[in-house]
């Protein structure tokens, strides 16, 4: 065993990238969530702190997503190593910003290295899915694969797992403006149909294709015709006040794309340069003040690394 004690930091992801409903997601770089593990000698799971929260997070290990991600992989490798877990939540809860896979993910990569790293981060991601399932009720994988994985991710099947990361052919720079409401994956979830009429199985799927080869080529122009979403956004955007014209100023202010990052509130754009990125940014959170919204807003490239070590301690 290496050390006892490991920091790790995993950062905010965003989920469904428009047209791809659990299947597409990408990482940041920041902001992101932050863990600290510690070696017990018994054979307790233990949360031992969570700072950022405001107290709203469950301290139960079985309900807590760190917790229960740590708690599968222990088991997948019929371990019975207690911890503790401290964690410092710096993405807000029920953002759309991948705020629980990023908690799940940081505890992963943790308690993996602690161990020695019996497991590859793709085999980490079926146990941050655990996590996920605890959160919202869905083990989805698009955001916790990137999140683990980082860069951009394809989840081409779930059963069994199949996951792609996206030979990306150009850095893309992109906007999270996060107006300060808050959505549960849940409920936002629940809202949608349980299936989809054929036409719009088929945009969809065009947009898919034309969004992987447009990030592969690169072709801008081809990334921005295919980021769009006709199953999930017409539905939930009613949630997010303004959000057509949001687009439509992101657009004209430069961005290839935009759309609601994972389940929202957050929204994204997708920039071919910082600067852009930057100034799309601007734009967005200006509009959501016309509707008396704070909002915050991160710029940063897509994360070819995911979940990092810190430190050793
Ligand atoms: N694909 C998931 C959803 C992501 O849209 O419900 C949740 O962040």
């Amino acid at each position: 065993m290496k050390s006892k004690s490991i920091r790790a930091f995993a950062p905010a992801t965003v989920a469904n990238v428009c047209c791809g409903f659990d299947i597409l997601g990408f990482a940041v770089d920041t902001p992101g969530d932050e863990v600290v593990l510690t070696l017990r000698d018994d054979d307790e799971i233990n949360m031992l702190a969570i700072h950022g929260d405001e107290g709203r997070l469950p301290l139960d290990s079985t309900k807590n997503t760190a917790g229960v991600a740590v708690k599968s992989l222990l088991k997948r490798l019929g371990s019975s190593q207690g911890v503790d877990i401290e964690l410092f939540k710096n993405l807000p809860l029920g953002s759309g910003m991948g705020s629980s896979a990023a908690s799940g993910a940081a505890a992963l990569v943790a308690m993996n290295y602690l161990l020695g790293n019996p497991l590859t981060r793709e085999a980490l991601v079926e146990h941050a899915m655990e996590s996920e399932r605890v959160a919202c009720g869905s083990a989805h994988a698009d955001n916790v694969a990137p999140c683990i994985l980082g860069g951009f991710v394809l989840v081409r099947e779930y059963h069994p797992l199949d996951i792609i990361k996206i030979p990306i052919a150009h850095d893309l720079f992109c906007t999270l403006v996060h107006p300060h409401l808050e959505l549960k994956t849940e409920d936002s979830r629940k809202v949608l149909k349980p299936t989809v009429p054929l036409k719009d199985a088929i945009t969809q799927s065009g947009n898919i294709a034309g969004l992987m080869l447009g990030l592969m080529l690169p072709d801008f122009k081809l990334i921005g015709r295919s980021l769009k979403d006709v199953i999930a956004e017409p539905i939930r955007s009613v949630f997010i006040p303004g959000f057509n014209l949001l687009r439509t100023k992101a657009i004209e202010g430069g961005a290839l794309g935009f759309g609601i990052s994972g389940s929202g509130p957050t929204v994204f754009a997708i920039s071919a340069d910082h600067e852009n990125a930057l100034a799309v940014g601007k734009i967005i959170k200006s509009q959501f003040a016309n509707y008396k919204l704070e909002a915050d807003v991160f710029v940063s490239k897509i994360n070819m690394e995911g979940a990092r070590i810190v430190e050793n301690s």
